[in-house]
């Protein structure tokens, strides 16, 4: 078998505070180039996790080691290679964004000409050209997370840490960020991102690491946890409320919920192109017609919800 060339490894990771366990255990590979997402709810463990990988906080046991390097024995070894984003430490208020990057270009030895080449380049990226003149107090929300993230990435690190990224930003800004998320990933980056976002995760990551309450609780790729849960769903809207009381009462045990204000019924189907067939004989038998029809796939929030045994509603098995 060929060894995988694994950038990020951590094995067995115990933390606590004081009395306190908030890591039991956790465990998790990142391969050359991808990107791996950490995806928990608050207190989840995700921040601990960041900050001991980069070498910023100690554990109790377990081990961790980056391109090779132990975090504890090797931790300078550890710094020269990552990048770390989500303390905004990094920025200094009163000076311009420009400057920012430039001072930290010199802090990782940069020479002046390289460490203003690379300042430019990063407003460009991170679209801060135009603010780049301004002191960073006067920048917006998402203005200072590319500035944060831009400041990290001065010394264009082979690994990035990335925690929370996108937490309070607007929709748009949001996607700005995952597009830059995205390039980072595409210029050959092995990134590892936490988030509380199922649909970051899914959006950006190559595999997902669920965690909650120090523990990883389920892992794969987007679409191995959603079939791990998954079952497909088949939802029908009426035209009028006679046909959808119709429906509701025709479809009997295979009926898992139903919208009176949209006027729709869902299905839950086990296996799709058997049940999928089976409701629309039971419609056609009774001439009932449906205005429109959709197969939902689950989402990871059904996923996850399932997993963290904090779904409220029953939807599995029902039917
Ligand atoms: N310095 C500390 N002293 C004591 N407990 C702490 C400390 N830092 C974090 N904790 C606790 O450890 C647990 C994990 O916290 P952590 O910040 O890693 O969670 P998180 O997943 O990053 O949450 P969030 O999504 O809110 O950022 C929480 O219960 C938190 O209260
Ligand atoms: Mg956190």
């Amino acid at each position: 078998m060929t060894k995988k060339d694994v950038v990020i490894e951590v094995e067995g990771l115990v933390k606590s505070y004081g009395d306190t366990e908030v890591l039991k255990g956790i465990d998790l590979t990142v391969e050359r180039g991808t990107m791996l997402a950490l995806l928990g709810p608050n207190g989840a463990g995700k921040t601990t996790t960041v900050r001991i990988l980069s070498t910023l906080l100690g554990f109790n046991a377990g081990a961790v080691s980056i391109e090779g390097h132990d975090v504890r024995s090797e931790a300078d070894d550890v710094r020269s290679v990552i990048g770390l984003t989500g303390q905004s430490a990094a920025v200094d208020e009163m000076l311009t964004g420009r400057e920012n990057l430039v001072m930290m270009g010199r802090l990782y030895h940069l020479t002046k000409e390289s460490a203003k080449a690379r300042a430019e380049e990063l407003l460009e990226d991170f679209d801060l050209v135009k603010a780049a003149g301004r002191p960073a107090k006067t920048y917006s929300g998402g203005m200072r997370r590319r500035l944060d993230l831009a400041v990290s990435l001065i010394a264009t690190p082979p690994v990035i840490f990335l925690d929370e990224p996108t937490t309070g930003l607007d929709p748009r800004s949001r996607i700005a960020m995952w597009d830059i998320i995205n390039k980072l990933k595409q210029n050959g980056a092995t990134i590892l991102l936490t988030t509380q976002y199922l649909e970051e995760a899914d959006q950006l990551a190559d595999q997902i690491v669920v965690i909650d309450g120090g523990k990883v609780i389920a892992q794969g790729t987007a679409k191995q946890l959603k079939a791990k849960i998954g079952k497909d769903r088949l939802e029908l809207t009426f035209a009028s409320d006679k046909l959808f009381a119709a429906a509701k009462k025709a479809l009997g045990k295979k009926l898992l919920d139903s919208d009176d204000t949209e006027r729709t019924v869902t299905a839950l189907l086990k296996d799709t192109n058997v049940d999928v067939r089976q409701v629309l004989d039971i419609l056609a038998k009774e001439d009932i017609k449906f205005e429109s029809m959709a197969v939902h796939k689950p989402t990871l929030d059904d996923v996850f919800l399932s997993l963290t045994g904090k779904q409220t509603d029953s939807s599995e098995e029902k039917a």
